[in-house]
């Protein structure tokens, strides 16, 4: 099947076309970012694989539809950015990997919290600079604090192991909490408690209705002076204007993000030679104690290898009409609303 690849950058490429080396399916990379003037590049491929920031709005699909395209392969987990309803009106499956190395992300949610809780990134600044001070740097031992998940499935469950393992103390909300955590120790409590008794919260559900700007002011009202917060979960999972309201007073002691509400037109993408027109972003990056990677909580080689062979495989079974896990489809619901 021809497949046309969107905001490809070279990692993607490499990971596909090993994953492709024996399905064959003709792939044409392009570094373009999916919308509605983009699709139209789409013609002559019965499939496009979308990543993150890549639109996939009514008026992109309907777009997709004209250059005739009838599956797009998402080569994420997420499905928010995707208008499940008008891709069924449209006649367009819509697929996705439901789920790999949940590690990759879970290391990386560990890798903010202890980055920020120890300030490494000023340490190493000063460092460099050599100025060998410590002051300002002063953390506090994780041992035996309260660190609290935000959603508890595949990635929750392996940051759950990652704090047990420091020997955290943890607590989670989840509508559907799991054995496994409760296997090892997981409290489950419901959100406002959660927020109430932790040092440190981190976020790992899905952006739905339900979950946008789950975080807002009344919540981050509730945390513990100095909290630290930690999101790879969505940008929009946390309302970030009373993030940095948050951050002003003390109430955050520190914010960890590896994905921001307004991303799409950001991330993935080189400003050093010119701005970044948004302002509430750069208020972000102006914080000592906050720390931005740009959605890189994907990017170890094991998730890479994972996404892109079960991407190829979604394409294979597409072509071949062959029956795919319920939770490889997106459904008609899946829109976040
Ligand atoms: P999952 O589907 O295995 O787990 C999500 C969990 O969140 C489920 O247990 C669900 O019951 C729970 N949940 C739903 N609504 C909730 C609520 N209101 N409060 C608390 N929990 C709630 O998903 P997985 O694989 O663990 O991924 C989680 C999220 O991480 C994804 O939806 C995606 O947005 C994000 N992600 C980020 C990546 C990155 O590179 N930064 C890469 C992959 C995923």
């Amino acid at each position: 099947m021809r497949v046309t690849v969107y905001s490809t950058r070279r990692y993607d490429q490499r990971a596909l076309e090993a994953a492709n080396a024996v399905a064959g399916h003709q792939l044409d990379f392009r570094d373009e970012t999916l919308d509605e003037r983009t699709a139209l590049l789409a013609r002559g491929s019965g499939a496009v694989c979308a990543f993150v920031n890549d639109r996939l709005d009514a008026a992109s699909l309907a777009a997709l539809r004209v250059a005739d395209v009838r599956l797009v392969a998402l080569r994420c987990t997420g499905r928010d950015h995707v208008d499940a309803g008008a891709a069924a009106r449209l006649g367009i499956t819509v697929m996705r990997v439901p789920g790999y190395s949940p590690h990759a992300v879970a290391e990386h949610a560990m890798a903010l919290l202890l980055a920020l809780n120890r300030r490494l990134v000023r340490a190493a600044g000063r460092v460099r600079r050599q100025d060998f001070t410590l002051e300002g740097l002063v953390g506090m031992d994780l041992h035996g604090k309260s660190v609290g998940i935000v959603g508890t499935g595949r990635i929750g469950t392996c940051m759950a192991g990652i704090l047990r393992g420091f020997g955290c103390h943890v607590l989670a909300t989840d509508p559907v909490p799991s054995a496994a955590c409760k296997a090892m120790g997981v409290r489950y409590v419901p959100l406002v408690e959660l927020l109430d008794r932790c040092d440190a919260v981190t976020l790992h559900c899905p952006l739905v209705h339900d979950t946008r700007h789950l975080i807002d002011a009344a919540a981050l009202a509730r945390m513990r002076n100095g909290t630290i917060l930690v999101n790879t979960a969505r940008g929009a999972v946390l309302d970030t204007r009373a993030a940095i309201e948050a951050l002003k007073s003390g109430r955050l002691g520190a914010l960890g993000i590896d994905v921001y509400e307004a991303e799409a037109s950001i991330f993935f993408r080189d400003f050093s030679d010119g701005i970044v027109a948004d302002d509430v972003f750069a208020r972000l990056l102006a914080f000592p104690n906050v720390l931005v990677t740009a959605h890189q909580g994907f990017l170890t080689h094991e998730a890479l290898r994972d996404i892109a062979e079960a991407t190829i495989r979604n394409v294979t079974c597409f072509e071949r009409g062959e029956s795919v896990p319920e939770t490889t489809v997106v459904p008609e619901l899946a829109s976040v609303g």
